[in-house]
């Protein structure tokens, strides 16, 4: 039987865009839901054009109180019964409270070669730091931020004349290629990381 999928989103939802157009024929998965804090997030219309269920839960009510919001949010995608949850581009933190029940069936996708840059700004960091080499990590979802199992990998070369643009819009084309790669895998019960270069 397939595996549903749920997508938390905050914006673009370029890569949710991805992994909905990957979840066909013989792919081990389906989405069920796409789930936003934001109510103007532009990957709801995209998810919703596609016949996808949305659900919005907007975290400004739950100031404070990040448990009542994750209690709010698990309502939500309940009816919609996932198995995997895929965070991409949901840019609010979610305590152990939510995450250790999904342990080993959450993933994330993070915009640098982790355990390098954990956190914002990846791409001027990589930049500052000179790194010869940048790119993008899905890893499984543990409390710590940008932590957890590496599922896959890809590297990005740095280009001299690169800005933190120039280098984001790169990892972002990676970041389609290799999310749904590794989502493939791990919906099927494959857990061996991938190294796209
Ligand atoms: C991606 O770079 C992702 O890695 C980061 O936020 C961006 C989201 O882009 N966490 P999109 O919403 O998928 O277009």
């Amino acid at each position: 039987m397939s595996k549903r999928v749920a997508i938390f989103i905050s914006g673009g939802g370029s890569n949710m865009l991805k992994l909905l157009e990957s979840m066909t024929g013989d792919h081990p998965a389906r989405p069920c839901v796409v789930l936003s804090n934001d109510p103007m997030a532009r990957g709801l219309e995209l998810a919703e054009a596609r016949g996808v269920p949305t659900e919005v839960v907007r975290h400004e009510p739950f100031k404070g109180d990040r448990v009542a919001f994750e209690h709010a949010i698990s309502g939500a995608i309940a009816p919609h019964a996932p198995d995997i949850i895929c965070l991409a581009g949901f840019m609010r933190k979610l305590t152990e409270s939510f995450v250790d029940p999904w342990r080993g069936r959450m993933l994330n996708i993070h915009p640098s070669l982790l355990p390098k840059y954990r956190g914002l700004n990846t791409h001027a960091r990589a930049l500052a730091a000179g790194d010869p080499v940048h790119g993008c990590t899905v890893h499984q979802v543990t409390p710590q931020l940008d932590d957890g199992p590496i599922l896959g990998q890809a590297q990005v070369p740095v280009l001299a004349e690169d800005t933190a643009d120039s280098l984001a819009a790169r990892v972002l084309a990676q970041e389609h290629l290799l999310y749904p790669a590794v989502l493939r895998r791990f919906a099927a019960g494959d857990h061996r990381p991938i190294l796209l270069r």
